[in-house]
């Protein structure tokens, strides 16, 4: 497990990391989210000692990175931004090398090879050289070297940035494999549907500080708005928009189109169910009735915007 305590780091004036303490539990895959510039990748990058902290902890599995770094990264695979590889060598060839800086066994290296290529879906290519790769194939490549020596805690930053729907697809699967496989994953993310699909519990920094930290079943109803996309079968009058607007705890209703109109309410159970019952009284056939936007993303804008 990940035990972030107390960290800060400063750039001269910026503070990048302001106190953060964070736990991630073992075998537990926690989302990291946050705007632009709030300190993810500082974060990350302490926590794989490419840069030290000013101040405070990290400690994996029990050992600090920021004093014995080797030891405390034995068993610590990691994608920090976009991976460069030499070009000229091919999967296999990589892996070896790296194998050997690890300190593995030519047999482990070629087991484990095997292994986590097949993970990645990357075997039928494990004799082309890099250079010929797209940037999916690149980040598939990242996350099998971040496997290959077993370790128990992956940690990643912005897997799916830069790829095509189709790369995003893809490393999402694999990263939904990883989960199965029971490694401790701390990840960076702005994609909140794959971190709420994905991820067992999720953290949100701005400005280097915690906004929140919790199991993402109980983020989801942290939301303080909900929206619901409304269908009906005849279209709804001007009069009946403005009777639903005038119901408590509704915010704002807006016409999409003739038959579709989306209602912002106070997130509650409740709320929506005396919204369901207020539009049929107004006679209104109801054909649809959904929420519009993932519960982690309103979560995200509602703290987010608190904060600034
Ligand atoms: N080497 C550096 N020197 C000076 N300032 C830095 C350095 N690295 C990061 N910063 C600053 O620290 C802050 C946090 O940056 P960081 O890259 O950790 O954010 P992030 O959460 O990863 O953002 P993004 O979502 O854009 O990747 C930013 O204000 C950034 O400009
Ligand atoms: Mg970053």
């Amino acid at each position: 497990m990940i035990e972030i305590e107390h960290l800060v780091k400063t750039f001269g004036e910026i503070k990048a990391v302001d106190d953060l303490s964070l736990p991630v539990p073992k075998k537990k895959m926690v989302g990291f989210l946050g705007p632009n510039g709030a300190g993810k990748t500082t974060t990350i990058k302490i926590l794989t000692n490419l840069i030290s902290a000013t101040r405070g902890t990290a400690m994996l599995n029990g050992i600090d990175v920021t004093k014995e770094p080797k030891k405390a990264l034995a068993h610590v695979g990691a994608v920090v931004e976009t991976p460069e590889f030499y070009p000229y060598l091919t999967p296999v060839e990589t892996l070896a090398y790296l194998g050997r800086i690890r300190g593995m066994s030519s047999r482990e290296i070629s087991i484990r090879t095997e292994d986590v290529l097949n993970q990645v879906k990357m075997t039928e290519w494990r004799t082309t050289r890099i250079g010929k790769f797209s940037k999916g194939m690149k980040q598939r490549l990242a996350i099998a070297q971040a496997m290959l020596h077993e370790p128990e805690i992956l940690i990643l930053d912005e897997p799916t940035s830069g790829l095509d729907p189709r790369g995003m697809v893809e490393v999402r699967e694999i990263i939904k494999g990883l989960k199965k496989r029971e490694y401790t994953i701390f990840m960076s993310s702005h994609l909140l549907g794959e971190v709420q699909e994905t991820c067992d519990k999720a953290a949100l920094i701005e400005r280097g500080r915690l906004l929140v930290y919790d199991d993402i079943d109980n983020l989801k109803k942290l939301t303080r708005t909900s929206k619901i996309e409304v269908t009906t079968v005849d279209q709804a009058s001007e009069e009946m928009l403005s009777r639903i607007g005038g119901l408590a705890n509704v915010k704002d209703v807006a016409s999409v189109n003739p038959q579709t109109f989306v209602v912002t309410l106070e997130n509650s159970d409740a709320n929506r169910a005396d919204l369901l019952l207020a539009v049929q009284r107004l006679g209104l056939k109801i054909s649809g009735f959904s929420p519009v936007g993932l519960p982690l993303e309103m979560m995200y804008m509602d703290m987010v915007k608190e904060s600034r």
